[in-house]
């Protein structure tokens, strides 16, 4: 099922945010779901309340295949408070951006890590790091949808130009089914000119890759990370929770004409 990566090189733009609350809806909309963490930071994993454990993390299966050996991820994926399925991250991955440099199929060994556990779920999220190193590039290879999250600012826009020119390199040369879902502005506010200009001028450049859905600043959302929670489970009634909700519509809705509009382009 499909693999879809929350990235881009800016950092602070709501990718951990994003997939922890979006992972979180689409599980009480009765679908399952894995979470894999691959940021050195760990944030995903501490902000669903998992103590870093250097045992058994992305790392230790990425090693296995750094080395040449088999990996299994089955064996490192843990269940969360919320009930969510994590692979964690530890800090010790970030040795891995500089050892992969030097073995054969580097950008490919999270293709094939988590080819065996594709099957087992509705959906796979990987939470990048915020830089385009061999991480984010093994992740966009193994992925088939990339979504992107920021900040309606001039900054992270400047982010969006340089992603972009790195996701058709990634397309042209190595995985050529790589799909940019679309982009998701959070902590959006409709009455601050910069939100409104920024989201118009991605309307204009992408079109309908713009999630329609804004997620609105929310501090309860920040606290529900604190707490090692998803919002639903921390506070229901809070806006962060109407807006993932309504967001893990829109990205079903999106999968589905997707899925159409290939049927369709694979049969004219
Ligand atoms: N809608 C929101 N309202 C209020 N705070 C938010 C919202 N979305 C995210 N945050 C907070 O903003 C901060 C950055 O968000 P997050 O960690 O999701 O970004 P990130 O892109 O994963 O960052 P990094 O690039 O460092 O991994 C976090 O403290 C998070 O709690
Ligand atoms: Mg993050």
């Amino acid at each position: 099922m499909p693999i879809i990566s929350l990235a881009i090189q800016k950092g602070g733009s709501g990718k951990t945010t994003t997939t922890i609350n979006l992972a979180a809806a689409l599980q009480r909309e009765g679908r399952s779901v894995l979470l894999i963490d691959a940021d050195t930071q760990a944030n995903l994993t501490q902000s669903l309340g998992i103590i870093d454990e250097p045992e058994r993390s992305v790392y230790t299966e990425l090693k296995k295949e750094i080395a040449g050996e088999s990996s299994d991820l089955q064996q490192v994926i843990v269940e969360t408070k919320s009930g969510l399925h994590l692979v964690p991250s530890s800090l010790e991955l970030a040795v891995a951006e500089l050892e992969l440099v030097s073995v054969y199929g580097r950008e490919q060994l999270f293709s094939w890590m988590l080819e065996q556990l594709r099957s087992r779920y509705d959906f796979i999220f990987i939470d990048c790091p915020p830089a385009f190193g061999m991480l984010t590039v093994n992740a966009l290879v193994a992925s088939d949808h990339v979504i992107i999250p920021l900040q309606g600012e001039f900054l992270p826009m400047k982010g969006v130009q340089s992603f972009i020119h790195h996701f058709h390199a990634i397309k042209k040369k190595l995985n050529p089914k790589l799909n940019l879902l679309g982009f998701v502005l959070i902590k959006f506010d409709e009455r601050i000119n910069m939100n409104r200009q920024i989201c118009g001028q991605l309307e204009r450049e992408f079109g309908s890759k713009v999630f329609h859905t804004h997620i609105r600043s929310n501090i309860q959302l920040a606290k529900a990370q604190e707490e090692g929670l998803d919002i639903f489970s921390f506070d229901k009634h809070a806006h962060g929770a109407d807006d993932y909700k309504a967001l893990a519509e829109e990205f079903l809705e999106k999968l589905e004409t997707g899925k159409v509009s290939s049927i369709k382009e694979n049969t004219e």
